[in-house]
C-alpha cells in the first residue's frame, strides 16, 4: 500500500500471530532484507539523490528483490516457512510502473527475472487515501524525516494507489484489499 497505511505494523502482528500458533514464519522487507539489499535501500531512500533516473530507481528495486528472493524468500519456502514480505513485486508495478510511468507490463516482465517467477500465494493491499497516509507519517516523525519517495508530490502517490487497486482487480484470487483507514485492531 501507500506510505503510512500501516503495512509494517500489520506485518509484525501477522508474524506474532502465526508464530504463536506454532507456524514457522519469517518476516522480511523490500527494499532490503539482505545486507546488499539494505545498501540499495539506503541509496533509494536518500533525499540527496533527488535526480535519480526512474529507470535507475527501477533497477535498484529489482536488484534488491533479486537478492531477497535468492537469499531469503526461496530458502525460507524450501524450509517450509511462511514468508511474509513487507512489500514485494507489486510495489515496483505500482510505484515505478504507475507512479514513474515506466509501464506496468514492462515492470511485470522485469519482476519475472528478479523473482525467478516466485509469486506470493496471497497479497494484502492496505488501501488508503495517500493524503491521510502522509499525514500519519508527519504526525509520527515530522516533515524533515521524509525519505526520497515519501517526499514525492501527492499526485504521484495518488497514481500509486490507483495502480495498486487496478492490479488487485486484475488478480482477485491473489489479492485481499483492506480498508486501511480503519483502526489498527
Ligand atoms: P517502505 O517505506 O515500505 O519500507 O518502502 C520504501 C519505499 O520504497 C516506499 O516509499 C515504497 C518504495 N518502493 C518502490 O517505489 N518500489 C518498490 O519496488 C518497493 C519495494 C518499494
Amino acid at each position: 500500500g501507500v506510505e503510512g497505511c500501516g503495512k509494517s505494523t500489520q506485518a509484525e502482528a501477522l508474524l506474532e500471530r502465526l508464530t504463536s500458533l506454532g507456524v514457522p514464519t519469517i518476516l522480511s522487507r523490500e527494499p532490503g532484507g539482505t545486507t546488499l539489499g539494505e545498501r540499495f535501500r539506503q541509496i533509494l531512500l536518500d533525499t540527496s539523490q533527488s535526480e535519480m533516473e526512474p529507470q535507475t530507481e527501477l533497477f535498484l528495486y529489482l536488484a534488491s528483490r533479486a537478492e531477497h528472493v535468492a537469499k531469503v524468500v526461496l530458502p525460507g519456502l524450501l524450509r517450509g516457512d511462511v514468508v511474509i514480505s513487507d512489500r514485494f513485486g507489486d510495489a515496483s508495478v505500482a510505484y515505478q510502473g504507475g507512479g514513474r510511468g515506466l509501464g506496468t507490463e514492462t515492470v511485470e516482465m522485469l519482476n519475472q527475472v528478479a523473482t525467478r517467477g516466485v509469486k506470493p500465494d496471497v497479497t494484502f493491499l492496505m488501501d488508503l487515501d495517500p493524503e491521510e497516509g502522509i499525514a500519519r507519517l508527519l504526525k509520527g516523525r515530522g516533515e524533515s524525516a521524509r525519505d526520497r519517495i515519501e517526499s514525492e508530490v501527492l499526485g504521484f502517490h495518488r497514481t500509486v494507489r490507483e495502480t495498486y487497486l487496478r492490479i488487485a482487480a486484475m488478480e482477485p484470487e491473489r489479492f485481499v484489499v483492506i480498508d486501511a483507514a480503519q483502526p489498527r485492531e
